[in-house]
Formats: structure tokens, C-alpha cells, sequence
């Protein structure tokens, strides 16, 4: 479900691979497309490839344009910002070592009344309702460029996906039963790839966050899973503050990510 297909378009020698992000383009209301790779050395070819692009796809104002560069490709960073891309966000890629991890290092002043417990189809309106209000530091809800309706949109409908996909949906309950926040997993056979999380905003600050990555971390320990990777955005404070205070993570796979809303 969450598959691109890489496309190639030329000028002359010069290359270009795009892929349609449909999901994000239903969210948005616009065509996204992500440049996965460019051949273009100067700013002139380079704009002769995104006009061809621009041609192919019939793109519009309001379309977006987005690519993901190893920051030590600097000059295509500089490349794509002379062409008018914008900076919006650098991603790392966590690796967390389970192997040595050990719960009980973690005191919890609240206790044992908060869970996290597979959802089901019951509980997607409330999950859905939380994931498109809470998210506030990802590279939609940071560019000026895009509306935060659509912003928040993309959340709730990857939820609806996420609930048809072979992702797991947890939810975060209180000591009430009531959902204060979710998680939602993949679980491959040598990792678990963290794909989504979020707290109610009314429960965010009071060291929840902390608690919910904590019982995921168990959950998963628990069912002999020693290997987690996830996603960031360095934007994201208080998640990389989460994953500091659990420890047992190392740095990996830089990304620039750059905006051309057109
Ligand atoms: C990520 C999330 C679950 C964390 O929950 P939380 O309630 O903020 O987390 P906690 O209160 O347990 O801990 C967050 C830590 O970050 C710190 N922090 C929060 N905002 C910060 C900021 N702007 N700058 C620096 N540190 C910050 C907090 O002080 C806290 O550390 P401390 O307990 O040592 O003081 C929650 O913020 C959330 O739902 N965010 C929106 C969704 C999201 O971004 N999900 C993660 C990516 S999928």
C-alpha cells in the first residue's frame, strides 16, 4: 500500500527519477511527487528536467515537489536551493538495540494503569481524531506553503490506512480505559519499524510520551524483538527527547529534505 514506482524522464543525457505520492496527494489535495535522484551538474539542466517534469505531469500552483539528499551531497542540496527548493527538515534514522535494554531501569510515577492494547476498527475515530491534532514538527505542519487542514488531513487518512494495511494499530489507554494516544508498528521478522505515534495534545508534557514509547519498547521486548527502527525529524524535539531518555540508540542515515511548493 505504501509502494511508489520510480519513474525516469531525460533530457538529453540528463536524468531525472521521480515517483507520485498518491496518499500524500490525496491528503493534500494536490500532486506530490518526490525526485529521487537527478544527473543535472548545473542549474540550467536541471531546470530543463523539472520543466519537462512540469510538462508530463500537467503540475499546477499548489503542487509539491520534495527530495530527500545525504547531506554530504552538498552540491546538489545547492543545485536544487538555486532551482527553488527550500530547506525543511533534516530525518536521521534510529537504531535501537533491544538486546541489553531492561525495563525496570524506568520508574514511572503514574503506575500501572496505562496500557497499550491492539486497537480495533471501534477505536479508529478517536485515533483518528488525536493523529490530526497532535502533530505539530513534521515538514507539512512546518512549510508555510501548505494549508494546515491538509496538513493535519494526511494524518487522519493514515490512519483509515494504516487499519488496511499489515501495520499494527496500538492504542494508549489510561488507568480509565480511555485512549490518550497510539502507536502503530510494523513488525518485520528481524525488526520492528516504528511508523506513527501520538499523544492526545491534551496529555502532552507531563512525561506520557516517555511512558508510551516505554510500554512499546516492553511490548515488543516481551515478544523477542531486539531490533527497532525509526524515522525522525530533527525538528521533533520532544520525540528525540523520548528516545535520549530510553536510550540504547544510534544515529544513522541522514537526510536533507527540501520543499518546492509550486
Ligand atoms: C512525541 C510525544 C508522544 C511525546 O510525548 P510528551 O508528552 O511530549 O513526552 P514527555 O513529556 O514524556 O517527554 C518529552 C521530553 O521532551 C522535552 N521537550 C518537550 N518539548 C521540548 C522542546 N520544545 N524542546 C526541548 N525539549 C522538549 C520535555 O521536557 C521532556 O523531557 P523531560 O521530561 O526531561 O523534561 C508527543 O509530544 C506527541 O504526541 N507529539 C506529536 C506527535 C509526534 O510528534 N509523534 C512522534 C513522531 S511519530
Amino acid at each position: 500500500m505504501f509502494e511508489t514506482k520510480t519513474r525516469i524522464l531525460k533530457v538529453g543525457t540528463a536524468k531525472l527519477h521521480y515517483a507520485l505520492i498518491p496518499w500524500d496527494s490525496d491528503s493534500l489535495n494536490n500532486t506530490t511527487v518526490e525526485i529521487e535522484f537527478f544527473s543535472a551538474k548545473n542549474v540550467a539542466t536541471l531546470n530543463k528536467l523539472l520543466m519537462h517534469l512540469q510538462r508530463t505531469l500537467h503540475l499546477k500552483k499548489g503542487d509539491l515537489l520534495f527530495s530527500k539528499i545525504p547531506p554530504k551531497d552538498f552540491s546538489k542540496i545547492q543545485l536544487l536551493d538555486q532551482v527553488g527548493f527550500y530547506y525543511i527538515e533534516q530525518t536521521i534514522t534510529l537504531d535501537i538495540d533491544l538486546s541489553g535494554w531492561n525495563p525496570d531501569e524506568f520508574v514511572f510515577s503514574r503506575g500501572d494503569g496505562y496500557r497499550l492494547i491492539l486497537a480495533g476498527l471501534s477505536d479508529k475515530k478517536l485515533i483518528r481524531k488525536i493523529a490530526g491534532s497532535t502533530f505539530i514538527a513534521d515538514r507539512f505542519h512546518l512549510d508555510p506553503n501548505i494549508a494546515k487542514a491538509g496538513a493535519n488531513y494526511r494524518f487522519e487518512k493514515w490512519i483509515d490506512n494504516s487499519f488496511q494495511s499489515t501495520d499494527i494499530v496500538y492504542k494508549f489507554v489510561d488507568d480509565k480505559n480511555l485512549i490518550i494516544g497510539f502507536f502503530i508498528v510494523n513488525e518485520h521478522p528481524d525488526y520492528a519499524e516504528f511508523r506513527l505515534a501520538g499523544l492526545d495534545p491534551k496529555y502532552v508534557g507531563r512525561g506520557l510520551g516517555k511512558m508510551l514509547y516505554h510500554c512499546m519498547y516492553r511490548l515488543l521486548e516481551d515478544k523477542g524483538c531486539t531490533l527497532i527502527k525509526s524515522v525522525i525529524s530533527l525538528n521533533n524535539l520532544q520525540v528525540l527527547n523520548v528516545y535520549m531518555y530510553l536510550g540504547h540508540a544510534k544515529f544513522i542515515s541522514p537526510f536533507i529534505v527540501l520543499h518546492k511548493v509550486l
